[in-house]
């Protein structure tokens, strides 16, 4: 495999590996570590089926389950994977004020995927099944950067402190209200505790494991905690610490949620852009 950096200090391109067909352990052993390193990697010219995709995931750890039945379409119907989409099944715009409107406009938040879970997820790979000819950025920003560049002071307040996600906190920013939400939502999503402050099993690297699904520290009050975690957010996302990806046709990115985060840039035009979004869960509890 030979990685091309990209970014300042992480993302790169992926090449000499084709990610369609079964990946031998050396090769995934070679991707685990690249991702480790990088935390954003690109794969050009990788048009995937569904199979594929399925099969891709699978050799890195448990799919993630998408409870998302209140926001699915009858096409973008999968146990594992959700569109990101900006259009309905019969090609017309997506209604911005539709609940899946609103759940997918928090995508321009900052935010690591599947934070709100425990355990939560580890990587992504999504896929790009269908671009407009120009289309938005998908931005990245390296937390483990962003941690290194904290004074020793607040690095040794905020290490062992503890954040509350929830999803239902980043859709509230994004206008969703309970109704909006299927019944049982609420109970099949329980908000979960994870540590604001990370160590990458391999390459043994702190990073800041943040997301708009972060609502509170534990044990500060509510506005103290949430001030904090916006700092920090707007610390970690500064120009220096992100990487801004432009898609080409069929890429299939992956990255590492353990130490990146990342948000869309906004795109209202009427040409489709889908991209086929799937996820690997921890093993462990984080
Ligand atoms: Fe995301």
């Amino acid at each position: 495999m030979k990685i091309t950096r990209l970014g300042n200090t992480f993302a790169a391109l992926a090449g000499g590996v084709d990610v369609r067909h079964p990946l031998c352990a050396a090769e995934v052993d070679a991707i685990e570590h690249a991702l480790a390193q990088e935390g954003v990697l690109v794969f050009r010219a990788m048009p995937m089926n569904d199979d594929q995709q399925q099969a891709l995931i699978e050799r890195f750890g448990p799919p993630s389950e998408v409870k998302l039945e209140e926001l699915k379409t009858a096409k973008s119907a999968h146990p594992h994977f959700f569109d990101v989409s900006t259009v309905e099944d019969d090609g017309g715009k997506l209604d911005p004020n539709s609940a899946r409107g609103m759940y997918l406009r928090a995508n321009l938040l900052w935010h690591t995927d599947g934070s709100q879970a425990q355990p939560p997820i580890r990587l992504t790979a999504l896929s790009a099944r269908r671009l407009p000819a120009v289309p938005p950025d998908t931005e990245y920003a390296d937390m483990r950067a962003a941690y290194d560049a904290l004074s020793a002071a607040r690095k040794a307040e905020i290490d062992g402190m503890k954040v509350e996600h929830s999803i239902f906190y980043s859709r509230s920013k994004m206008g969703m209200k309970v109704a909006d939400w299927a019944e049982d939502a609420f109970k099949k999503r329980p908000p979960v505790v994870h540590p604001l402050v990370r160590t990458n099993p391999l390459t043994g690297r702190k990073s800041l494991y943040l997301a708009s699904h972060a609502s509170h520290i534990i044990g500060l009050p509510v506005d103290t905690g949430r001030a904090l975690i916006e700092e920090l957010t707007e610390h970690a996302t500064q120009r220096c610490f992100v990487y801004a990806h432009k898609w080409a046709p069929d890429d299939l990115v992956m990255w590492d949620d353990r130490w990146t985060m990342h948000r869309a840039t906004p795109y209202d035009g009427d040409d489709a852009r889908v991209l086929r979004w799937s996820g690997v869960l921890e093993l462990e509890p984080v």
